[in-house]
């Protein structure tokens, strides 16, 4: 019995450290900050990357825009993305994984971080991201009432020249269901890395808050790499 104690504690040890050091390479690869964009559909994650990308420089992957790139390029795939995308539902993590891998190598050599835009969405994807690419340095959770959400998606898609399949009042719903389904396990999973930050002020108030956690994040890096 004992010996089976010792064995089986002696196996957990062995994956424990082959997953340390899984993680460990993955971080030697993608050496720059990443950041998980978080936030319901409409609470303004594209807006305030977008200004992030403007100062910093960072490379954004919207996991929407990867998709719907996929979507136009009219291969059978893309069709099916559609279809679960146009009911308001979550694609399955295999794909949408597969698309920001491909597109953080990529990128890699040349970016100084990374904005991951509508990432994790559930919690096992947040696991397989930090398995298979890398740590998350920070998760920013841009919190909003539901009614502002439909508000703004609304008011984009009547200023847009080609509107969002998904920006109909039925998917926007559908897109909020889901998103309150998933969102309190990923937020609990992930307390110790995630700023919340209230998105219902003006953009640019906003940004400032956005600003003091990335500055934070930059000394935290900065730090580590003059104690090595
Ligand atoms: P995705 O494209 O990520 O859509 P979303 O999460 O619904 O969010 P949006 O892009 O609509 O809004 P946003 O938060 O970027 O807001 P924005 O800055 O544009 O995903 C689409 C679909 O793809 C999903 O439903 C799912 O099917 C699939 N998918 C994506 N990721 C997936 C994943 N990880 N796993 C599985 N499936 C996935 O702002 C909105 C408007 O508000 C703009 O007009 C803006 O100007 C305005 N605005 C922004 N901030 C403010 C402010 N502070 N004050 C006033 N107006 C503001
Ligand atoms: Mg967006």
């Amino acid at each position: 019995m004992l010996f089976m104690c010792h064995q089986m504690a002696a196996k957990k040890e062995a994956q424990e450290k082959l997953k340390a050091e899984q993680l460990r390479k993955a971080r030697a690869v993608v050496d720059v900050p990443i950041i998980w964009i978080l936030g319901g559909p409409g609470c303004g994650k594209g807006t305030q990357c977008a200004k992030i990308v403007e100062k910093y420089g960072f490379t954004h992957l919207s996991s929407g825009d990867l998709l719907r790139e996929e979507v136009a390029s009219g291969s059978d795939k893309g069709r099916e993305l559609q279809a679960v995308m146009s009911s308001g539902g979550l694609v399955s993590n295999q794909e949408v994984l597969s698309l920001l891998n491909g597109a953080v190598s990529r990128a890699k050599g040349n970016s100084k971080g990374f904005l991951i835009d509508g990432y994790p969405r559930e919690k096992n994807q947040g696991i397989a991201f930090e398995e298979q690419i890398a740590p998350a340095d920070l998760a920013l959770y841009f919190e909003c009432s539901e009614d502002t959400m439909v508000q703004r998606i609304l008011a984009r898609a009547a200023a847009a020249a080609v509107k969002r399949a998904d920006d109909n009042e039925a998917t926007i719903r559908s897109r909020l269901q889901t998103f309150k389904q998933n969102t309190s396990a990923i937020l609990e999973q992930y307390v110790d890395k995630t700023l919340t930050i209230n998105a219902e002020r003006d953009v640019d108030v906003i940004f400032t808050e956005v600003v003091d956690a990335i500055e934070c994040v930059l000394k935290k890096r900065q730090k580590a790499v003059a104690s090595c």
